[in-house]
């Protein structure tokens, strides 16, 4: 009964200490975020999103990724017949990023709801977070899940995929 005593104030406390760990917050003290015009990334995925292409699950996401160029690349998800083909919108802007050159993640901006409304915060899928690990480093990397420009929600890459497996990892 004692230990029970102990116990359940010990679990009360962890549960906040967990919740606090994972829980999104506000990032614009942090010099590596400072100086980023969330707005502006988030304009750019609205601007994309009636392209995207999501006629099985008509979920419709959209993705603007800011990179070290100061460049900013969008992408939509695009679903195909053969469901597995599909891909995401966050890895479609990464790709194209990549494909101009691209070779450093600062942030990507990510919006989505059913039938193109969003209204609630669209957390990125975790192979999208594995490909944002391949261009930044995780504590470097913001990920900004947007409702409207001004009303957004942000965590860095490491946040979101703690103790991942990174291109340093392989030497
Ligand atoms: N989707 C994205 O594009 N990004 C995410 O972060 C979550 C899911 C897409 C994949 C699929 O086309 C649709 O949303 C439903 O899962």
């Amino acid at each position: 009964m004692e230990e029970l005593f102990c116990l359940v104030p010990f679990l009360v406390i962890m549960s906040f200490a967990a919740t606090a760990l994972a829980a999104p917050t506000d990032k614009s003290a942090d010099p590596a975020f400072r100086d980023i015009d969330r707005s502006a990334l988030i304009k750019r995925a609205f601007e994309v999103q009636p392209k995207s292409y999501a006629p099985y699950s008509n979920f419709n996401v959209a993705a603007a990724v800011l990179c070290g160029s100061g460049k900013i690349y969008t992408g939509v998800n695009v679903e195909n017949a053969s469901y597995p083909a599909g891909i995401c919108a966050e890895r479609n802007a990464i790709f194209h990023a990549a494909a101009e050159g691209e070779r450093q993640i600062k942030a990507i901006a990510i919006i989505g709801g059913p039938k193109g409304v969003v209204s609630d915060y669209c957390s990125p899928c975790g192979v999208c977070r594995q490909v944002m690990r391949e261009f930044g480093d995780p504590k470097k990397v913001l990920v900004i899940m947007a409702k409207s420009p001004t009303d957004y929600q942000e965590m860095t890459l490491e946040e979101l995929l703690p103790l991942s497996f990174g291109p340093e990892s392989l030497n």
